[in-house]
């Protein structure tokens, strides 16, 4: 049988607090191929975050997996020893922070950072070897003058040239799985474009499987091949990045589209979805999106919508999808 590159398994994910534990990230199901890229998008508190902390087992200490699997090829990486998982941590899977800044480490330059990475995990590397390497990383990621930024401190770089830094270092030892969240927020546009260009060179160069989390749609429609819509830590829709464009069958998901701006269209407001992600302590009940959902009729009110296949390779979590629905007059 071929094995996804990642496959995540009824994933729940729970935190502690004051009044008990709340689940963030609930029921989770989500795969990716080798060489697939998979968008993840939502709003701010959607659960996308905690999500990819959870594949590399960085959670917070007050969150915790309370259900489900996550395989990485045919190793359940859940069911790992702390020794298993850190020989995968940074190796076949690694991940890149948003913040690349305050990600690397002011006091030691991009050179030696690079280098002390190569050889956490290639143990009989040279320090000489190393610094080839990370010369030829810092190439691939598109920096010119490598020699020079090899002796570099992070605060002497720009925004966009710490995000290639630490991208090569993610790359240095050439994941199987590459987890980017929200890599270029806090970039300008050019750079942003400059970065996902990369991102889609690596994919094609080492048919990496890229999990790339972002909030912004315009950024998805530029890399995913797949995406998937998070809202109140479930995934609501998923599926090809062409038929969520043209076709959303959520009512979330078409929101998040409709707030896209369109330069052709004249003098209209902006349009945003009502109201905001609802707390993790305070999540409606039925479906979460029903506050904010013009088309939430009775059933939604009562209870959560399962995900439903809606077509080949697309799911969708919501009782419009229900072909039941008209017949059903509420349990
Ligand atoms: N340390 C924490 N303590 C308590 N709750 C937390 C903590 N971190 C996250 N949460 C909660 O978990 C939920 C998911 O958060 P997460 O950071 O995964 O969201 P996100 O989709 O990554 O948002 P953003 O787009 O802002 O990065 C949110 O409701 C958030 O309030
Ligand atoms: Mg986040």
């Amino acid at each position: 049988m071929q094995h996804n590159m990642l496959d995540i398994q009824d994933l729940t994910i729970e935190f502690k607090t004051e009044n008990g534990l709340f689940p963030a990230v609930n029921d989770i199901n989500l795969s990716i191929k080798q060489g697939e890229i998979m968008c993840i998008v939502g709003e701010s508190g959607s659960g996308k975050t905690i999500t990819s902390l959870s594949i590399m087992q960085i959670l917070p200490s007050i969150a915790n997996v309370s259900s489900g699997e996550i395989w990485f090829k045919e190793q359940n990486l859940l069911a790992l020893n702390k020794k298993e998982m850190s020989g995968i941590r940074g190796n076949s899977v690694s991940m890149i922070f948003q913040d690349a800044m305050s990600s690397l480490d002011p006091l030691f330059t991009c050179g030696h950072q690079i280098v002390e990475t190569i050889r956490t995990h290639k143990k009989d590397v040279t320090k000489e070897q190393a610094l080839e390497k990370a010369k030829e990383l810092l190439k691939k990621v598109g920096i010119a003058h490598p020699d020079t930024i090899v002796n570099a401190y992070p605060y002497e770089l720009s925004g966009g040239m710490c995000q290639r830094v630490m991208i090569a270092m993610a790359l240095s030892c050439e994941p199987k799985l590459l987890i980017a969240d929200e890599p270029t927020t806090a970039l300008d546009v050019t750079v942003q474009s400059q970065i996902l260009k990369l991102l889609k060179q690596i994919r094609k160069d080492f048919n990496t499987s890229i999990m790339f989390i972002t909030h912004d749609l315009g950024v998805v429609a530029e890399i995913a091949d797949r995406v998937a819509v998070m809202y109140a830590g479930r995934i609501v829709e998923e599926g090809d990045v062409k038929s969520i464009f043209n076709n959303p069958q959520h009512p979330y998901t078409e929101g998040l589209l409709k707030s896209i701006p369109k330069l052709n269209v004249k003098s209209e407001r902006f349009y945003s979805i009502k109201g905001s992600v609802p707390s993790i302590t305070e999540m409606p009940v039925g479906c979460k999106f029903n506050p904010r959902c013009s088309k939430a009729f009775a059933n939604c009110f009562k209870k959560e919508p399962p995900a439903f296949n809606v077509g080949e390779h697309r799911k969708v979590r919501c009782w419009l999808m229900d072909d039941e629905r008209m017949n059903d007059s509420g349990e």
